[in-house]
């Protein structure tokens, strides 16, 4: 006799609410379509990976296969080795002027396991987190998972999504625990400038609000000079840092990420681990000590290659009629409007015959254009899509032509 619980009414595995309030990751779902597709032979450039197409680099490879050499193969302790944690607050001391303790840093599997761990650690059902719109699609999720309320802050686009003191200010509620900041962004590579980040501190601290700021793309900014919110005076108390090497070093399968945070928090998220994944693989920890302490050339060499492919995708967006696109300050990626081409009716010059979303949009321009895209929906927006310039110029430059035959088709 089975003790799977059965929903008596559908006769179905029965699963638990939680699991219940959260979705597939839609940039994993374009992923596995477009994967799909190709399978069956189809040609297909792919502006869905949010990934770099570097490689890792080589002085990182050789500290992995030197701690393979060297058996480092057993289990660390849970929040990583003593040398990991010391090489992240290392490098974000050097980058930004921080000065982290080792028991206020965790070394995770992954940046995406510092944002579950320490949503999970801080949110009570019923707690109001504060989400500006457009965001990555995993902060709600989690915050869905954890029982909490997504509280999604509106920036405005002719304001090139920026986010204000102002607009946090307005949003929050007596039951407001976290405030989350991503900049640069994912999906609109927007940047919050210094002193904005500055006074949107002063309003959560004020609050008793603690600022989650995800900085995994802060070294990729085209404009500004990288700066964290946690260099401030007194601000360390108030802010929890979440950050990655997957994009920095070009190492997404190595799943290694970390989170600087008050010391009481960091060592919840620790217990937490350590009934879950446990450590981070010890061979990514090697990795991740040499990635963060050793030369930091591969940073700037993909920075400006990046910085190269923004300004051929903007221009060639921009040469799209319909297609409007606010101009990324960092990270990789583009998020263009198109409106112009949906039929929803309630923007001015939208076209008849269009689509209806961006979401049946992409996945006509995959099916018709062989190009993958990101629908805005999953970030929070009805008129988008997000476009990953992650890939070769080649690739760019085909993928950008196919777009605009794509929309010059729907026009006519
Ligand atoms: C804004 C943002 N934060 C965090 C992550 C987490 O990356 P990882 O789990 O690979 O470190 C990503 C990955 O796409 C991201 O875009």
């Amino acid at each position: 006799m089975s003790n799977v619980q059965l929903n008596s009414r559908t006769g179905a595995i029965a699963l638990s609410d939680r699991v219940g309030r959260i979705s597939v990751s839609s940039t994993l779902a374009v992923m596995m379509e477009a994967e799909k597709l190709r399978a069956e032979g189809a040609d297909i450039v792919d502006f869905g990976a949010g990934e770099p197409d570097f490689p890792t680099p080589d002085n990182v490879k050789e500290a992995a296969i030197r701690a393979i050499r060297d058996n480092f193969s057993k289990y660390t302790a849970a929040g990583g080795t003593s040398e990991v944690r010391a090489a992240i607050a290392y490098r974000h001391a050097t980058d930004f002027g921080t000065s982290y303790a080792p028991a206020e840093v965790i070394a995770t599997a992954g940046g995406k396991q510092a944002i579950f761990n320490l949503i999970s650690c801080l949110i009570n059902p019923g707690d109001d987190v504060l989400l500006p719109v457009p965001f990555w699609v995993t902060f709600r999720d989690v915050i869905n998972y954890a029982g909490g309320r997504a509280i999604l802050v509106e920036t405005r686009e002719e304001e090139n999504f920026d986010l204000t003191a102002e607009m946090v200010k307005e949003a929050l509620t007596p039951r407001t625990r976290l405030v989350i900041v991503n900049s640069p962004s994912n999906p609109s590579g927007a940047v919050i400038p210094a002193p904005e980040l500055e006074r949107i501190l002063e309003v959560t601290a004020n609050h008793g609000a603690l600022l989650l700021t995800d900085e995994c793309y802060c070294h990729f900014l085209y404009e500004d000079k990288p700066f964290s919110v946690a260099a401030l005076p007194g601000a360390k108390e108030h802010v929890a840092v979440v950050g990655s090497l997957s994009k920095t070093y070009a190492m997404t399968g190595w799943r290694l990420g970390y989170a600087l945070a008050p010391a009481p928090v960091v060592s919840a998220m620790v217990k937490l681990q350590s009934h879950s994944t446990s450590n981070p693989s010890s061979i990514a920890q090697k990795a991740a000590v040499e990635g963060l302490t050793g030369p930091q050339d591969s940073v700037q060499v993909m920075l400006k290659e990046y910085h190269r492919r923004r300004d051929f995708v903007i221009e060639r967006l921009h040469g799209i009629p319909g297609v409007t696109c606010t101009v990324p300050r960092g990270a990789f990626y583009a998020y263009p409007n198109v409106a112009a081409f949906l039929h929803s009716g309630d923007h001015p010059g939208a076209k008849s015959g269009g689509t209806a979303s961006p979401n049946e949009m992409a996945k006509k321009l995959l099916r018709e254009a062989g190009v993958a895209v990101v629908p805005g929906e999953a970030f929070g927006t009805e008129h988008h899509f997000r476009i990953s310039y992650a890939t070769s110029m080649e690739n760019l430059a085909e993928g950008l032509r196919r777009i605009k035959r794509f929309f010059s088709e729907q026009t006519h």
